[in-house]
């Protein structure tokens, strides 16, 4: 399906933009109008009026020829048309340092690799982990994985030694893609407990590297590589990315994700990014999550544009200079990052042109109005929502560019998406009543499994006939959707997913821990902070030195992100007749909330 353009409103460009939107409070809600045009069919993306996704299946080659991969339509494709000059991947280091690479030259350096892995024995269905920072090789690997039809595992930088182990542990990962320090870090402490790791494949090393056994140079091994590959042809239904993510139980578990998913990439990129060949396009978010990959490296290229990179760390100054080099036009974002942009305050943004801004968007946590409004006046622009998580794919709900966008929503269900607000038995709720958000299954990018875990799949579809997306939400009288949380233990820091268990069974390999309890702890910059209730084994005595001692420990064993950043010591944990710790006592002590049913508590 190719845009149909502007429904003969004239096209939007950020001047008249500008104007064309206004801040009324009615009944209560403020909604900033809009009078323009998104880059879908209005009344079939926004109307949800007699969209189909098969029609969507006309705009890839494999619709025509019957060969499917991914990668394929993500760069190949592009390689061989008008595009192939077209850059795809601007990038810029922590260092300034800077690079880029057209759709050709992608497609060279991703059939280069592809022969690479095959030289090591891979093969399609290998699971292969990427656990690299934002360098090019990321990217290369993304696509050579998908074309040798393996599954391409995102590994985020931050994670450390265990949760390393586990999760290649948890599929048999053949392979892991990584530099010399992330494998000093996270692979050489637990490689020895990984026995199914044939490989290790080492970018970016210096001259005099010593290599192990089985470990290979990137850079060596590239130089060589023949740069003719054809590509594994593979099934609609082949998976082709897992996502490891964590729930409220158990370990993190693989999200499986397959080729079919490109129909969801590619279109709600399209649309809910409203992103046309003439733009720039920046999302901030890392591969190793979810929407790194989905709207980082898939979607985008899918869409044939032009998208940068930035691998530095985050500052206000360079954030806004990225957008001002690169002249970025859509900017896809999260809002603890637009929280600490508004923190940093308003004259640095002064110190930058923006001007080529004309969309922004954000995910993974509600926004809060007052950012949007403080965009509204600094970037002369409104922040569009989206709502979607590692099982859907891709955006399931979003203030549509075209839309009425409405301060504090999600917005409305993507076209082709039926969402609901439902109770535990799967009555669907009025309009203003908060149940449990819940999706028709059937979208293209809907995960298809946990690996190794079919139970674990089954309890998403607890409600029957929908996915359970895990949050609590309701639907207004327009029909868009409005967030209120988790139903779940699952806690949202900096945007990022972490599951109290895993960070709970970090700190109970700890010496002096006997006991642990962890929740997310509502915090106006971070959206939650991970907050740790400990009990001390008998000789211990709680003191700041030893908090720091056990914040450096899961930060070593388990992740540099998921370490628990307060830590209160209580003689014992609230816990159930079985055994089993109360997070939700102890979260609503630390709010001062009701506590709500205790009949099963034990002690305390
Ligand atoms: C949360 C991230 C409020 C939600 C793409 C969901 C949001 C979880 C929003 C998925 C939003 C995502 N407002 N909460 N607009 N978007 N979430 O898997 O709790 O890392 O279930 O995917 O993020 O997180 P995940």
């Amino acid at each position: 399906m190719t845009s149909t353009g502007n429904h003969g409103i004239p096209s939007m460009s950020k001047g008249n933009l500008g104007k064309s939107w206004q801040l009324r409070t009615e009944n209560n809600i403020e909604i900033v109008e809009k009078f323009g045009a998104c880059n879908c069919d209005y009344h079939k993306a926004c109307g949800n009026n007699g969209f189909v996704w098969d029609e969507v299946k006309r705009d890839f080659d494999w619709h025509h020829t019957g060969r499917v991969n991914i990668a394929h339509e993500a760069i190949d494709r592009h390689a061989v048309s008008w595009r192939k000059n077209k850059v795809a991947l601007y990038w810029e280091g922590p260092n300034k340092e800077h690079a880029k690479y057209t759709f050709a030259e992608m497609k060279l350096l991703s059939d280069k690799f592809a022969n690479v892995l095959k030289k090591t024995g891979a093969k399609k269905g290998d699971r292969i982990f990427v656990y690299l920072p934002r360098i090019p090789e990321l990217y290369i690997s993304a696509m050579a994985i998908a074309k040798i039809g393996a599954i391409f595992a995102p590994l985020f930088g931050g994670f450390r030694a265990e949760a390393v182990r586990d999760r290649m542990n948890d599929c048999s990962a053949e392979m892991i893609v990584t530099t010399p320090d992330m494998k000093r870090l996270g692979i050489d402490p637990i490689r020895h407990e990984v026995p199914s790791l044939r490989t290790i494949m080492i970018c970016q090393a210096p001259e005099g590297f010593k290599y192990g056994e089985g470990e290979l140079s990137y850079d060596a091994e590239m130089m060589y590589a023949p740069e003719e590959h054809e590509t594994e042809w593979c099934h609609l239904e082949d998976p082709v990315i897992m996502h490891y993510t964590s729930g409220t139980t158990g370990k993190s578990k693989g999200v499986i994700h397959v080729h079919n998913a490109m129909i969801g990439h590619y279109i709600t990129t399209k649309w809910v990014q409203d992103l046309r060949d003439d733009d720039v396009y920046w999302c901030t978010a890392d591969p190793g999550w979810v929407t790194g990959t989905s709207y980082g490296i898939f979607g985008p290229w899918l869409n044939g544009a032009s998208q940068v990179v930035y691998a530095g760390r985050f500052s206000a100054d360079s954030w806004y200079s990225v957008v001002d080099k690169y002249k970025v036009t859509v900017w896809y974002t999260a809002p603890t990052a637009l929280r600490m942009l508004m923190k940093a305050g308003d004259d640095v943004v002064g110190r930058y042109s923006l001007k080529s801004l004309r969309y922004i968007t954000s995910v993974g946590e509600p926004l809060n109005p007052e950012v949007i409004r403080w965009g509204m006046k600094v970037y002369d622009l409104p922040i569009h929502e989206n709502y979607w998580m590692t099982e859907t794919g891709c955006n399931v709900v979003a203030n549509f560019y075209s839309l009425p966008l409405k301060v504090g929503s999600m917005g409305k269900p993507f076209p082709g998406v039926q969402a609901a607000v439902v109770d535990d038995k799967g009555n669907i709720l009025p309009p203003g009543v908060p149940g449990n958000l819940v999706l028709k299954p059937g979208w293209p990018s809907m995960m298809r499994g946990i690996w190794n875990n079919p139970e674990k799949y089954k309890e998403y579809f607890r409600i029957p006939g929908w996915y359970v997306t895990g949050d609590s939400a309701y639907l207004d009288t327009d029909g868009y959707f409005w967030f209120m949380g988790r139903v779940d233990d699952v806690i949202k820091t900096s945007g990022e997913r972490v599951g109290p268990f895993e960070v709970e069974s970090a700190l109970l390999e700890h010496p002096a821990v006997a006991e642990a309890g962890v929740i997310g702890k509502p915090d106006p910059l971070y959206g939650n902070i991970i907050k740790a209730f400990i009990a001390l084994k008998p000789g211990h005595e709680g003191s700041e030195e030893l908090k720091r001692e056990i914040s450096d420990f899961v930060k070593a064993k388990l992740a540099a992100h998921a370490f628990p950043k307060e830590i209160e010591f209580r003689p014992s944990l609230p816990k159930t007749r079985s055994g089993k710790i109360m997070r939700r006592v102890l979260k609503a002590q630390e709010l001062g909330l009701p506590l709500g049913d205790l009949a099963t508590l034990d002690d305390e």
